[in-house]
């Protein structure tokens, strides 16, 4: 069956990586959390004390970052410069400053490049805010997660105790709305829904539910593809 592009958007903890990732791994697609690259460029800038309004300082900074994924034992883990940053670029400090960093033209244009990249042989799952929009306008599936805002800082909360982040559930619930306005009100590439994206809300459903709903559709679009 000809391979497919599965490209998802939504809100912040509506749950997309983890669709994304069990779709990927049901279809034997390769998987990119559009939004970890943008984590590891908020990080990067954070260690060496680069301002986001030094937009020179950022450009050359973008030139030295270096951003790949590898499977591994445990699990889908993110490189920056050949380090493994996926627990660094999960805490708080790096979500309560990844927003704006994603705001910079400059950094969205060096991202999307990337991604795009990733996406050239098709068979891959990427979510994050613009993929429907603007990385993959012409992804064959385009899928729109929504879940209910206190379902989301629920579930994020749970997510940050599993990994022994102690914060309390209203500074979750507050990053959220501010990650949410900020990526929907941005200027460039602002969180919208495609016009041709299927709308998944999946406050009421368990994963493995979310997981059959698009699988049904990646498999007629699969099917599409043949004809
Ligand atoms: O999905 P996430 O919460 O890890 O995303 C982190 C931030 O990156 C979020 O504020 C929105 C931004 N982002 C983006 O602007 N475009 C993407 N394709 C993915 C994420």
């Amino acid at each position: 069956m000809k391979k497919i592009i599965i490209a998802i958007d939504g809100f912040s903890s509506c749950g997309k990586s983890t669709l994304a990732k069990a779709l990927a791994k049901a279809l034997n697609y390769g998987f990119v959390d559009s939004g970890a690259m943008y984590r590891a460029v908020t990080l990067y800038l954070l260690e060496h004390k680069i301002s986001i309004q030094d937009l020179r300082g950022v450009e050359k900074a973008l030139a030295s970052i270096q951003i790949r994924f590898q499977a591994g034992a445990k699990g889908n883990r993110t490189y920056l410069n050949g380090q493994d940053v996926e627990d660094k670029i999960r805490t708080m400090e790096v979500s309560e400053k990844v927003s704006p960093v994603a705001a910079i033209p400059i950094v969205r244009r060096a991202m999307v490049r990337q991604q795009q990249e990733m996406g050239a042989e098709k068979g891959i799952v990427m979510d994050g805010r613009d993929i429907g929009t603007v990385v993959f306008p012409e992804a064959e599936l385009k899928i729109f997660v929504t879940a209910a805002p206190a379902v989301r800082a629920q579930r994020r909360f749970l997510e940050l105790q599993r990994k022994g982040h102690t914060v309390a559930i209203e500074e979750v619930r507050k990053n959220l709305e501010e990650r949410d306005h900020i990526d929907s009100t941005r200027a460039d590439s602002p969180l919208r829904q495609a016009e041709d994206a299927l709308v998944l809300d999946n406050t009421k459903l368990t994963p493995d539910q979310q997981l059959q709903v698009a699988l049904d559709w990646a498999n007629e679009r699969m099917e599409a593809q043949v004809l």
